[in-house]
């Protein structure tokens, strides 16, 4: 298996957190510290942030940005397309020293569409380069843009040429999400359209979608179809995957929260992790947020999406839409650890 490119920026373990509106806050990231070993740095996406925004905002007052403390390995992420307001964004967005920055191209929610920011950029190859161009020119951390393979057809050719633009103009690396425009968030990505273009570009190039367990995301890696692998909402239902990964490749170290312990590994250990998982979640909500009403929303948003991998999902889902305080929902939570059996499925169909 060849080395990773992610090697030569400085990144030792090419697996890492994808962006993820109202999922990635600070909250999830510590959970999903919490579940990996001190000694691995995966690099964990921000939410998307506009650059029509940020510049006015005041950063420590930005839910999206607030941050662990000594965390260097995140990445946020920005949407926009006008130089004023990247540079303007980026200055604001230093002072909390990311390891990088990350342009979102591929968004395809209507009103981003509108002003032809996210997926859209992907209609227009020159201004998207013009964009990575802005970018690197106001950064002094590496840039990579997260992209899909495509609008409506998947075609090699306009992959290639759209990222071979993107190389030229200096992104340091490029995620690929392997799923078409139209197909938004569902059904199986195209892992082969995107395997053929790490050998085509000289940049790393990390897969993205539909990536749900260590072992979908080590084979990938080893079969040496992309430099990196960054996971989605499994995620959220897996919070521990980093571990598994790390464990998979002879990594020895364990989280310190689990010392001398081995990741789970079957369907009912990783159904009482999850639970212990949603124990933190509720507690790092209450930790780095103020507002109830927000962290409640925060919370049922989580379950809704990490819930559909668990067999009796629905049930915990049912007991967390009607809890009404986070000490309400905590509560559930731990009952539900020592007397229910709550086994996970390795896979699920994205519908
Ligand atoms: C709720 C939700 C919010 C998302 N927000 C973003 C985002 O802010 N920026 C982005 O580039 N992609 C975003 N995505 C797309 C994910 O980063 C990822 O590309 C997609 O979920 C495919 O990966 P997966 O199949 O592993 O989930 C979002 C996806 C979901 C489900």
């Amino acid at each position: 298996m060849e080395a990773s490119r992610l090697n030569r920026l400085g990144i030792d373990f090419p697996f890492m957190v994808a962006p993820m509106v109202g999922l990635t806050h600070v909250a999830f990231r510590a959970v999903v510290r919490h579940f990996t070993p001190k000694s691995v740095n995966p690099l964990l996406f921000t939410e998307m942030l506009s650059t029509r925004r940020l510049p006015f905002e005041r950063i420590d007052r930005v839910d999206e940005l607030k941050i662990m403390a000594g965390e260097r390995y995140f990445i946020p992420q920005i949407l926009g397309n006008e130089e004023t307001f990247i540079q303007r964004s980026i200055q604001k967005l230093m002072p909390l020293e990311p390891w990088g920055l990350d342009i979102n191209m591929g968004c395809p929610a209507r009103q981003h569409l509108q002003h032809n920011w996210g997926v859209r950029l992907l209609g227009d190859r020159d201004y998207a380069a013009r964009v990575v161009e802005m970018t690197k020119k106001h950064s002094t951390v590496p840039v990579s843009v997260k992209m899909r393979c495509g609008q409506d057809v998947a075609d090699p050719q306009f992959l290639d040429d759209f990222t071979a633009a993107l190389e030229s103009a200096g992104a340091d690396w490029l995620t690929i999400h392997a799923r078409l425009q139209s197909q938004k968030h569902k059904g199986d990505a195209d892992w082969n359209l995107v395997g053929d273009l790490r050998q085509k570009r000289s940049i790393p190039i990390v897969m993205n979608g539909d990536i749900q367990t260590a072992q979908d995301a080590l084979s990938i890696y080893q079969s040496g179809q992309a430099d990196g692998i960054m996971i989605g909402r499994a995620a959220t239902a897996r919070p521990w995957i980093l571990w598994q990964i790390a464990h998979a490749l002879g990594h020895r170290e364990s989280p310190e929260a689990f010392p001398g312990m081995s990741p789970p590994q079957t369907p009912e250990e990783e159904g009482r992790f999850f639970l212990m998982a949603m124990v933190k979640f509720i507690d790092s909500l209450d930790q780095y947020f103020d507002n109830d009403d927000k962290n409640m929303r925060r919370l049922r948003f989580y379950v809704i999406n990490a819930h559909k991998w668990f067999l009796f999902g629905h049930s915990y889902y049912s007991k967390c839409m009607k809890a009404r305080t986070l000490t309400e929902a905590r509560r559930v939570t731990e009952e539900m650890i020592d007397t229910v059996n709550f086994p996970m499925t390795s896979r699920i169909n994205f519908f």
